[in-house]
Order: C-alpha cells, then structure tokens, then sequence
C-alpha cells in the first residue's frame, strides 16, 4: 500500500507539528520549573492553550467551514454540518506537568458521525502517527500493523486508572487483577491516544479504558482500526464515543482478553 496524504491530512498533520513545536518549548521551560516552588502548573495550562489556539488557527483557516470540538475550547458547529474537527491539544498533561516526555497532539476528523482521519503527535519522540479511513495506518513514513500475538501470556497490555474524583478504581483494579496471572505486564502510561496507537505500532497487544472523552480516542481509533485492531466497547451494546469506554486489541488475543476483562 503506498502512502497518500489527502489535502486534509496534510492540514491535520502541519497542524499538529506546529502545536507540537510549541508544546515542546513549553516542556523544556516545565522541567526547569519542577525545582521552583511554584511549580509548573499555571505554566503547563498556558501551553495547553497555547497548543489550543495554534490548532484552531491552523484547522479553521484551513477548512473555515468545518465544525470544532476541542478540550479546552469546547464546540463551534460550522457551516458544513457534516465535517468536524475533534481536537485534544495536549493529551497526557499529568505527564507533561511532571516532566515526563510522554504525551501528544490529537486530531481527528469526523465526517458524518463516522471518524475519517486522524492524527496523533508526539513531538517529544518525533512520532507522527496518521490514518485515513480505507488508506492504512502510519507512523512517520512506515506502514504500522497490530502485533500478531494469539498468546495472552506473551502480551503486554495497556490500561486507564481514574483521575481523582472521576469514579470508582475498583472496577480497573478489578480487572487488572483478573489479568495479570495471564498476561506478560500491564502499564498505565497515562496518555490514552498513545496508548491506541502504540497498540496500532503492535507495541501494546491490547488496551483498555473507562471514562474517557471522545477527544480523547478519535484520532487513535481510526489509526488503531487501520492497522488492522479490533475496537470494541466494553459493554457490548454502548456506543464507545457517547460512553467512552473501551477495549482495543490484535486480532489474535480479542476473544480472550475481551473475555477477561468482560467477566464480572
Ligand atoms: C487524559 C489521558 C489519560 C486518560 C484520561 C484522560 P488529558 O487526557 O488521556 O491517559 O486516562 O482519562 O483524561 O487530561 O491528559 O488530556
Ligand atoms: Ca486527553
Ligand atoms: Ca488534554
């Protein structure tokens, strides 16, 4: 398969190396402030809007007619009623608030409910991860596939804990315990759209979550799906966007892990 870039994927993936740009200079000046007494909170909310600004500026002069919904600027419907922007600026901000080079930009296109393209950035690595529906998954200029893993005990797996306030952890831990005696290792790395991708990489063989928010997971789904992933919800008849609960895997271990982690 060779690799295309239709004109918006181009917008989406400029764009998101030039939050990227900007978010890594921020970073640089967060790992300064780790040693200030202040700390670098107010710092690391002023580069997610930065990051913010950036995007909207970049995808809505780009395609003016397009809606928006992004995490810290919340929705704008456009002119065309069918297309929209999903935008996380910064995902993985405990991370980035803490130091550690592990977090990314994240778009996604939706065209008629349907998530058509998307875009996930980690400047930090210089990892670009993109998909279009129907054109394969990528990550920089390399085709990326799921791992072809059929055996849980060699797979690694990646999952989501609760932020505080956000709800009960027992479920996750739940989960995680029913797991672990069958699987080579669980890690919370707290970046969900690299999380999806890594498991589009065959980095992570599976991954899952609950809470999150559709900005969250639309770029990585599409990436995950077109590298051959199965992305499924947790409950089986919840619509994984609307619920934002979710299990993700190779083809190989689906039946098995899905079963583990569905069991009560
Ligand atoms: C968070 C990260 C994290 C996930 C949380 C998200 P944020 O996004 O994706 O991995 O567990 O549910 O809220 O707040 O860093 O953009
Ligand atoms: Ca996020
Ligand atoms: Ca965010």
């Amino acid at each position: 398969m060779e690799m295309h870039f239709s004109a918006n994927l181009n917008i989406m993936i400029k764009a998101a190396r030039k939050a990227g740009r900007s978010l890594v200079k921020d970073f640089r000046e967060v790992e300064n402030l780790q040693v200030s007494v202040k700390g670098p909170g107010d710092f690391a909310s002023r580069a997610d809007y930065a990051a913010d600004g950036i995007l909207r500026d970049e995808l809505m002069t780009a395609r003016p007619t397009y809606g928006w919904l992004g995490e810290e600027s919340g929705g704008q419907d456009g002119s065309d009623p069918t297309r929209r922007w999903i935008v996380d600026p910064l995902d993985g901000t405990t991370n980035f608030l803490h130091g550690l080079p592990h977090w990314a930009v994240s778009i996604a296109l939706e065209h008629k409910g349907d998530m058509v393209c998307g875009v996930v950035y980690d400047p930090m690595k210089d990892e670009l991860f993109h998909a279009e529906k129907g054109n394969g998954a990528w990550l920089n200029n390399t085709r990326m596939r799921v791992s072809g893993r059929g055996n849980l005990n060699a797979s690694i797996f990646a999952a989501g804990l609760p932020l505080p306030g956000q709800f009960d952890a027992r479920q996750m831990l739940n989960d995680i315990s029913r797991l672990v005696p069958h699987c080579a290792g669980i890690r919370r790395w707290g970046t969900a759209s690299l999380d999806l991708t890594y498991v589009a990489a065959g980095r992570f063989d599976g991954y899952w979550e609950r809470g999150l928010d559709i900005w969250d997971m639309a770029a990585g789904i599409v990436i995950v799906r077109e590298a051959g992933g199965f992305v499924a919800p947790l409950e089986k008849d919840d619509g994984i966007l609307e619920k934002g609960d979710l299990i993700v895997s190779n083809g190989g271990v689906f039946e098995k892990f899905a079963k583990l982690i569905r069991q009560v």
